[in-house]
């Protein structure tokens, strides 16, 4: 039998082209245009998973875009491995900001990525990393190596809040049946400092409209007499936090679990610069809620933000101009137990209380998901720390991470399984921004990992 190493070392230019094929596909799934491109994808993956030696595949239709379905089952007494992944990315825009077209991927070196990485949308979040689970699936087959069943479900939604995929899960409890559920659509902590994300972080997304005077005005003949709402908007988005960066919604903190400062100590036990944190993103200092670190602040805290905020004229030179109307989108990261349904009914009471008389102010929720802890005492978390063991030579470090995927703890209410997030991407891969990328090494470095987690789990399994 050859080995997994050995596998990839013949394969590896192929892996890599089949990668970039995929990545041409522009699948956005929040923008319409991208329909058909979309669709395309879907069928791109259900080929590759045939092709890699699945017994069944298929393209199963949802209200929304399909989910791919593949099937290995060897032995019904064996335990199944349930790979979750999807082929649906992130709009390109702003695309002026890419040094190469979204969809065209090239493979350029970087400081961090000697070996070179991929620069596509998609290229790490999720395609990269959905495909590695395709190729380990390969190799398993190809070399009689596969010690368990494995079924595939890869969504087209998960960028835009993964409705249809609720709808499947009600729908098909039993043909998903799994003993374990493995994702790689996360991060490490660096190339050489393994780690598995035990947490992803809830999320409840909002946009909201203030309305003014009944049409845009002329800002000398009503500025001062009317309420502006851009400025009001600016004002009330202001309030939202206090002088410690605490939310100031009322209720928001109640259900959320504080950590014990022994746990908070065995956080701060893995490596993290500040210094180099500063110096990546170019900031003189970090900023957030008082009284906890960096990584407590994106990890086991909830927080507020503005992702987008428009309204009156933002075109070339000066219009003097008072809006009718201002917008924002605003999310919440959120942390066990905090109820995403709750916190939004929380946020648009508050929202409408300090909205001042002479504006009007609508809160329109957008989607949203729970968050979701996974202990490191279960069969799925040590046979995946002893994969990394494997492959990177040391153990993996535990890690709470500050993204959301929501569907995970829906996973965990429908299907009663546990969800093992092995992500290969780092922070500084710019998933969602221009230039995204993912470099080889780790694309490579996932493949030949993943095959040992499924040696160890039926090995656990077995007992
Ligand atoms: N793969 C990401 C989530 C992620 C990335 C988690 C890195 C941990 C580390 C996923 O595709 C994503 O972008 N999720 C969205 C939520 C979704 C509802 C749009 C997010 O976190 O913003
Ligand atoms: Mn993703
Ligand atoms: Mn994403």
């Amino acid at each position: 039998m050859e080995n997994i190493a050995s596998y990839i070392s013949t394969h590896q230019q192929r892996f890599i082209d089949e990668l970039i094929e995929l990545l041409k596909i522009p699948s956005v799934s929040a923008d319409p245009a991208y329909a058909e491109d979309v669709l395309n994808t879907a069928e791109a993956v259900r080929a590759a998973l045939q092709q890699a030696g699945c017994d069944h595949t298929e393209i199963c239709e949802t209200p929304g875009y399909p989910i791919v379905y593949g099937e290995k089952i060897i032995d019904t007494n064996l335990p199944t491995v349930l790979v979750y992944g999807h082929y649906d990315v992130q709009p390109p825009d702003p695309v002026d900001l890419w040094d190469s077209p979204p969809f065209e991927p090239v493979i350029k070196k970087t400081e961090l990525h000697p070996e070179g990485a991929i620069f596509a949308r998609g290229a790490c979040d999720d395609k990269g990393q959905m495909y590695m689970h395709v190729k380990a699936l390969e190799y398993m087959i190809a070399n009689h190596a596969l010690p368990c069943n494995v079924k595939f479900m890869i969504e087209g939604e998960e960028e835009v809040g993964s409705e249809s995929l609720g709808w499947f899960l009600e729908r098909n409890r039993e043909k998903l049946a799994n003993d374990v559920i493995l994702i790689s659509d996360t991060g490490m902590i660096s190339k050489d400092t393994p780690s598995i994300t035990t947490g992803l972080r809830g999320l409840s997304y909002v946009e909201v409209e203030v309305t003014g005077p009944n049409r845009d005005l002329h800002s000398g003949l009503y500025g001062g007499a009317v309420a502006n709402p851009i400025n009001i908007l600016s004002k009330m988005i202001a309030q939202l936090q206090d002088e410690n960066n605490h939310i100031t919604i009322p209720g928001f903190y109640d259900k959320v679990q504080e950590l014990s400062r022994a746990e908070r100590d065995e956080m701060a036990k893995a490596p993290f610069s500040l210094e180099g944190y500063k110096k990546a993103l170019d900031i003189e200092d970090v900023y957030g809620e008082a009284g906890f670190v960096t990584n407590e602040r994106n990890s086991i805290r909830p927080t507020l933000d503005v992702n987008g905020i428009w309204g009156g004229y933002t075109g070339e030179g000066a219009k003097t101009v008072i809006p009718g109307k201002a917008y924002a989108k605003i999310s919440m990261r959120l942390v066990p137990d905090q109820n995403w349904e709750e916190i939004t009914q929380l946020f648009k009471s508050h929202f409408e209380a300090i909205a001042p008389k002479g504006v009007r102010v609508k809160v329109k929720p957008h989607h949203g998901g729970f968050p979701y802890v996974t202990p490191i005492d279960s069969d799925g978390y040590r046979a995946a720390s002893k994969a990394y063991e494997q492959t990177f030579g040391k153990t993996p470090i535990p890690q709470r991470s500050g993204g959301s995927i929501p569907i995970v703890s829906l996973f965990e209410k429908e299907l009663k399984s546990k969800t093992i997030l092995m992500g290969f991407g780092l922070d500084s891969d710019a998933i969602h921004s221009p230039n995204e990328h993912y470099g080889v090494w780790n694309y490579l470095k996932g493949i030949e990992t993943i095959p040992y987690f499924y040696k160890y789990f039926t090995e656990i399994k077995q007992g």
